[in-house]
């Protein structure tokens, strides 16, 4: 069969461990899609960076994003950001590529019109890496349970802020003093505001109740509290009572007299120590899912680094790359209810 193209924009982390199981799991892809898919191109904004340890050809690297993702089957994001990756990526669909985006800011910003490029272009757009990186939480969302009713969905879906919060638990230590540590350690950002600021949980909050409910939430929609305030007297008054302290993205279902709606935050809570979602240590994810008929479910695993959220990517261009040998497309945009979102404490 005729070679997938795969261009892939951004080299950090990701980038690179998503370069390194593209190459190094070549003949496992081919043999899994049923074409070779191979990698044409690396957008890179420092073109000088030292990348030797990499395995592919240096000639791969190009500074000339919007060049490349013209010449791509598929096109897989990792940059991050609002812009450029929303321009590149709707030019990568407009010229007929798929698009796989680990990108959640830009999803919970503006992801209709990427849906609706999409449509236009009948072409696939998947994100799994975008929310609780190797978790697979969005397709057992989006597909496995399309049939059923999501009713509520509660995730620890921030490695950084968990890694923190239990830090401080161990240690007894404050905020500031732990965020230093978790930054030396490389778990935190050298700016942590999209971490510690529920900024990042608050993105995937919202890509989590657009598929669960049908809908249409923007991260801008979800009530948001971050970490900073949480204090070391928290901590210890939450231990007190037999409890842990545990950033959460919450969304449910909420049902009224007047009328359906839902209800989407993020904010530090009180979390009994026999709950699951207590046992979630260091950098962890975890989602717990209940619908009508399912019931609890419950996901657990990495969400964040290189390999994890690679993992996911490459689960993502797997699926996609079947659908061009095979043909067909995946699902699409589900927002068919307009479900008012409601403030907290209003359900
Ligand atoms: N910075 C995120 C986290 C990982 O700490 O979970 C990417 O979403």
């Amino acid at each position: 069969a005729k070679p997938i193209r795969v261009a892939l924009l951004g080299c950090g982390v990701v980038g690179s461990a998503v370069a390194r199981m593209l190459v190094t799991n070549a003949a496992d892809l081919r043999a899994r899609v049923g074409a070779p898919v191979e990698l044409v191109g690396i957008a890179v904004r420092r073109p000088a960076k030292d990348r030797t340890d990499l395995p592919v050809d240096p000639a791969t690297f190009t500074t000339d994003a919007a060049e490349l993702v013209t010449r791509a089957d598929i096109v897989i994001e990792v940059i991050g950001g609002i812009d450029p990756a929303r321009e590149l990526l709707l030019s990568a669909m407009a010229h007929g590529a798929s698009v796989i985006t680990a990108n959640k800011a830009l999803l919970a910003e503006d992801g209709p019109t990427l849906y609706a490029a999409a449509d236009a272009a009948g072409v696939d757009l998947y994100y799994e890496a975008a929310v609780a990186g190797a978790i697979p939480i969005l397709r057992p969302i989006r597909e496995s349970l399309a049939g059923d009713d999501v009713r509520k969905v509660l995730g620890i879906v921030n490695g950084t802020t968990n890694f923190v919060l239990d830090k401080m638990d161990t240690s007894g230590a404050g905020f500031e003093e732990t965020v230093t540590q978790a930054q030396a350690l490389g778990y935190a950002e050298a700016d942590p505001t999209a971490d510690v600021e529920g900024f990042d949980a608050a993105a995937k909050a919202a890509i989590l109740a657009s598929l669960a409910f049908h809908t249409r939430v923007r991260g801008a929609d979800v009530f948001r509290e971050g970490i900073s305030d949480v204090t070391a007297a928290d901590i210890a008054a939450a231990k007190a009572m037999d409890c842990v302290v545990k950033l959460l993205a919450i969304c449910e279902r909420t049902t009224g007299p007047d009328g359906d709606g839902i209800n989407v935050r993020v904010h530090p809570a009180m979390i009994p120590r026999s709950h699951p979602l207590a046992s979630v240590r260091d950098a962890y994810n975890a989602v717990f899912v209940e619908a009508q008929a399912a019931g609890q479910l419950m996901f657990y695993g990495r969400g964040a680094g290189g390999d994890p959220t690679a993992s996911a990517v490459l689960g993502d261009l797997v699926a996609v790359a079947r659908h061009r040998v095979a043909g067909g497309r995946g699902p699409g945009e589900s927002a068919y209810a307009d479900l008012p979102v409601l403030g907290i404490g209003t359900s």
